[in-house]
Formats: C-alpha cells, structure tokens, sequence
C-alpha cells in the first residue's frame, strides 16, 4: 500500500476562516474581546428549576453555558441587543462589554446573561425581563 505524501500547510492558513477585513463576516475574535488562558471559573444560577453550579470558560458567556447544559432560561437574540436574558449579579464579576445595558444600570448590579463572560467565579439569579425594563425606564427619567 502505497503511503501518502506529507501535507505542508502554512502557519497562517488556519485563520483564512476568521478574515479580520471582511464586511460581511464578524472579525474573530470580537475586537474588544481577549482570549484568555485563566481557565474556567465557578458560576452558581438560580433559575426557575432551581439552582446549578457550571464551570464557565472566561471566553464563554453564562447563557451559553446554561444553555449547553440543557437549563431552561429565558434567551432570544444572544447579541445584547434585546434584553430577555437579565440576571442580577449576586456575586464575583464579568465582562459585558458587548452588551447594551448603561453603566448605572450595570452598577446596580444587574447583567444580561448572554454577554456575560465570567471574570471570577460568580453568583447570578435569573429575573423576569420586567425588573429590568422597569429599572432602565426609572433611571432613564432619573
Ligand atoms: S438574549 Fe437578547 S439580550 Fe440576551
């Protein structure tokens, strides 16, 4: 049986899927994102069925990893964008650069789930979309 011949790739090819300058593909990773290699932090989520311990990578968000683990939590757009994953954040902290909450609201201690990368291990308690909205239309007028 005949072998096969070596196959020599370049370094770089690997990143041809990911163009940094393509305007219809999102760069990879996200400019205001990093990679690290901290590892996996502890995220304990009371939710509607009850309360769950993950191990969530610092490069993946608390809704992905809830939803990976098969918890039912309330979620639509994944972006930031639409506000049906909010949780108030009980304990540690996160990165949710991405996200579209104001800094007043993010201060008093409230997160949305779906782009909120753990920075520590954390404590977070899912809440019903409302007390959000209501308290962003309080501090809106305030
Ligand atoms: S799922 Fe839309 S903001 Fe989180």
């Amino acid at each position: 049986m005949a072998s096969l011949p070596a196959l020599h790739l370049p370094a770089t090819r690997s990143f041809k899927f990911f163009p940094q300058k393509s305007p219809i593909l999102p760069t990879f990773p996200p400019p205001n994102r990093r990679f690290s290699a901290v590892g996996a932090y502890k995220v304990l989520i009371e939710h509607v069925g009850g309360t769950t311990e993950l191990e969530v990578e610092s490069d993946e968000t608390i809704l992905s990893k809830a939803l990976d683990s098969g918890l039912d939590v309330p979620h639509d757009c994944k972006l930031g964008v639409c506000m049906t994953c909010p949780a108030r954040l009980l304990g540690g902290s996160v990165d949710q650069s991405e996200g579209m909450l104001s800094d007043d609201v993010i201060d008093r201690g409230y997160t949305l789930m779906c782009v909120a990368y753990p920075k520590s291990d954390c404590h977070v308690r899912v809440i019903p979309e409302e007390e959000l909205l209501s308290l962003q239309l309080a501090t809106a007028n305030d």
